[in-house]
């Protein structure tokens, strides 16, 4: 059930249910970090592997040590220019913290979500939340309460109603070696961002299919309409003469034989707005009926990164 009564949210995290949430990035599927059948729960419903450990939301930076320890000044400083938003600190975890959020590592994912009602939520609430997107594993993140509930169903009994997500791509994964920042994950904040904070960054961001970095993995965020990736859409049109097209863009429209849906992210050339939109329109596509998709590659830098990063991930290979 779609609801906004926060109430309802409440009485199932604390008996060791789960909820959709929503946050400034896309949707999250939330239970009691603090408890092993909330959790197992989570991995059960989005169908996803163990090995894939789950990121804890915290209601402010005053309860990072709660989950966290010998956190490096470095992330403090992050921390304290990024939260609330859409930043993830992978950090060295409290004792207490479950393998099953960690996946077994000796890290804790982190961050305090920026949106309103579910910040009122982790502070009536006496624990924090493991959330991972609310997605069944490998498919395009929710952006509204609606996406959620197309892919759950009554299988969720309640789905925190907060609007359509500010930002629309996940937050921007931190972790550090050596005290050093490394970027795990191109997200919501971009790297030219966190670099004027944390001077430069080390990207480390993997492609194949790893579980040390299963966030990472290739075939994620996909649609099941075959998707392709170009700088040159018209051309690659053409390869498609008998086929029903739809057309992902930046900013210009497009006609042209075949063509048969298009959606241009941001009109305004707008790369925030384009981040924003960009999963509702790939959802939109993939319920068309399409044979294929064809998504329009951004100028690689700012969120263009992230953005690209996404589509690379959805489109199918060989
Ligand atoms: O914006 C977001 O981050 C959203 C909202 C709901 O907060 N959440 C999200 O969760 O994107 P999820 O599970 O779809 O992606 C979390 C990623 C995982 O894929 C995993 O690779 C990475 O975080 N992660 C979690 N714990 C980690 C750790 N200890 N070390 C390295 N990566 C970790
Ligand atoms: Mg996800």
């Amino acid at each position: 059930m779609i609801t906004s009564n926060l109430n309802l949210a409440i009485h199932e995290l604390v008996n060791d249910g789960i909820v959709a949430i929503p946050t400034e990035t896309v949707y999250g599927l939330a239970g009691n970090a603090r408890n092993e059948t909330a959790l197992r729960k989570i991995f059960i419903l989005k169908n996803r592997p163990f090995y894939n450990p789950l990121i804890v939301h915290i209601r402010s930076s005053a309860y990072l040590n709660t989950v966290a320890q010998n956190i490096p000044e470095i992330a403090m400083k992050l921390a304290r220019h990024f939260w609330p938003g859409p930043l993830t600190l992978v950090l060295e975890k409290q004792m207490d913290i479950s393998d099953l959020v960690t996946a077994g590592k000796n890290t804790v994912a982190v961050r305090v979500p920026n949106h309103a009602l579910t910040l009122e939520l982790l502070n009536q609430l006496e624990f924090p939340l493991a959330a991972p997107s609310a997605n069944p594993f490998g498919s395009i993140s929710p952006t509204s309460a609606q996406h959620v509930q197309n892919y759950f169903g009554k299988k969720l009994k309640v789905i925190v109603e907060g609007g359509n997500c500010e930002r629309g791509i996940e937050s921007t994964i931190i972790g550090f070696e050596e005290n050093q920042p490394v970027l795990y994950r191109h997200g919501s904040i971009s790297m030219e961002e966190i670099e004027k904070v944390a001077g430069s960054v080390k990207v480390i961001v993997k492609n194949e299919h790893d579980p040390q970095a299963p966030g990472m993995l290739s075939r994620h965020y996909a649609p099941i309409t075959t998707t392709y990736l170009t700088n040159n859409v018209p051309e690659l049109t053409k390869q498609f003469p008998q086929k029903k097209i739809g057309v992902l863009m930046f900013k210009d429209s497009i006609k042209a034989k075949g063509i048969a849906k298009v959606e241009v992210l941001s009109e305004a050339g707008n790369i925030q707005e384009a981040a924003k939109n960009l999963y509702a329109a790939l959802h939109r596509l993939d319920k068309a009926n399409l044979d294929l998709i064809i998504a329009e590659r951004f100028p690689n830098e700012d969120l263009g990164r992230s953005i690209n990063d996404r589509l690379e991930r959805a489109i199918k290979k060989g």
